[in-house]
């Protein structure tokens, strides 16, 4: 049968999912992420933690590993992430660096990393969860440095490095209207004005089932009025188990209307997943008791969700 990639296309859109490099192994697994999807981002892959666990010492395998493998697909690489208040380094988090040394440290993190794969990728999350839920500035070892300049410098950085890569500012609870996302909105308001290279806002839409935001079209389209381009990110949708028919059934109505939502935005790049299959998904690990959040279930069969998803894009 069809694709999501190719009902995404059909919309002028990307169907994409993060990856695992670890993963990519499995013959099952490389199959439908390479042909299913028309875009991959790697799950940890380019965090700094894992490209710079040591002080200068960089170990790139998986991440090249990870972009290789979206060149010999012919998939977009939306780099993820370069700077991020989690899985820093602990020489970085638990160093005890002056404010101009701290910045440098982010700069050269951002040269080195975009750098390597200047050409390669798409877009680039420069700047992820930079908010806390009532829309101030959250505190991390860069805001505490160098206050919210941090994140202009960010992007700066980020276009010398990759002049051709699409720039984005990312966060969760930020999918529909709220405190979280007017923050964001001032925000990228502010740095557009000022000229600071940012090209896109991406939502990752961590969702709960049963729990849809408020008016995410609406949300979206107000960022996207800015002349910036948004994206669905990490999109999954977790539920208290066990799984019942009845709750695959709804999730699939909510993996369709968050496509809905992207497809109705003209700006709306496309829509990333956070994996595609429940057996390696980041929510059983992190949320006791839940799980089932990927249109993919544990055998890898695709779940209604997946077919909502796909007439979604096909609808468009
Ligand atoms: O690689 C080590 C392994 O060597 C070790 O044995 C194992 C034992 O805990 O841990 C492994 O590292 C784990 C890593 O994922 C790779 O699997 C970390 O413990 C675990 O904390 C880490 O979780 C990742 C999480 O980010 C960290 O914050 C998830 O896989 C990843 O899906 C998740 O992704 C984030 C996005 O980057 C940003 N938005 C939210 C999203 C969900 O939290």
């Amino acid at each position: 049968g069809g694709t999501l990639a190719g009902a995404a296309a059909a919309s002028g859109r990307f169907a994409g999912t993060a990856v695992a490099a670890d993963r990519l192994d499995d013959p099952a697994y490389a199959r439908i992420a390479a042909t299913q999807f028309s875009g991959v981002t790697p799950e940890n892959a380019m965090k700094w933690e894992s490209v710079e666990p040591e002080r200068s010492r960089y170990t790139w395998d998986d991440a090249d590993r990870i972009a290789d493998f979206a060149d010999a697909n012919g998939q977009d690489l939306y780099g993820h992430v370069l700077v991020w208040h989690s899985q820093l380094p602990a020489w970085l988090n638990e160093g005890d660096f002056a404010p101009a040394e701290l910045r440098t440290l982010m700069t050269d993190h951002i040269a080195a990393t975009a750098g390597r794969y200047r050409g390669r990728v798409d877009r680039w999350d420069v700047v992820n969860e930079a908010f806390d839920e009532d829309g101030t500035f959250r505190d991390t070892i860069f805001h505490r440095a160098l206050g919210e300049d941090y994140i202009a410098e960010a992007f700066r950085a980020a276009h010398r490095a990759d002049p051709g890569a699409e720039l984005f500012i990312n966060d969760y609870n930020t999918d529909g209207l709220g405190p979280k996302s007017d923050g964001m909105y001032r925000l990228v308001k502010k740095l557009t004005a000022r000229g600071v290279p940012i090209h896109g806002v991406g939502f990752q839409s961590h969702l709960v089932l049963g729990q849809q935001p408020e008016k995410m079209r609406a949300n979206l389209q107000r960022f996207a009025d800015l002349g910036l381009d948004v994206v669905i990110t990490e999109l999954d949708i977790r539920m208290d188990l066990p799984v019942t028919r009845k709750k695959l059934l709804r999730q699939a109505a909510e993996y369709q209307a968050v496509t809905d939502a992207c497809t109705a935005v003209r700006r709306c790049e496309g829509v990333t997943v956070w994996g595609f299959s429940d057996a390696d998904s980041w929510i059983p690990g992190w949320f006791e008791g839940e799980g089932a959040a990927c249109p993919y279930d544990e055998a890898y069969r695709p779940k209604p969700a997946y077919h909502a998803m796909r007439l979604a894009f096909t609808l468009a």
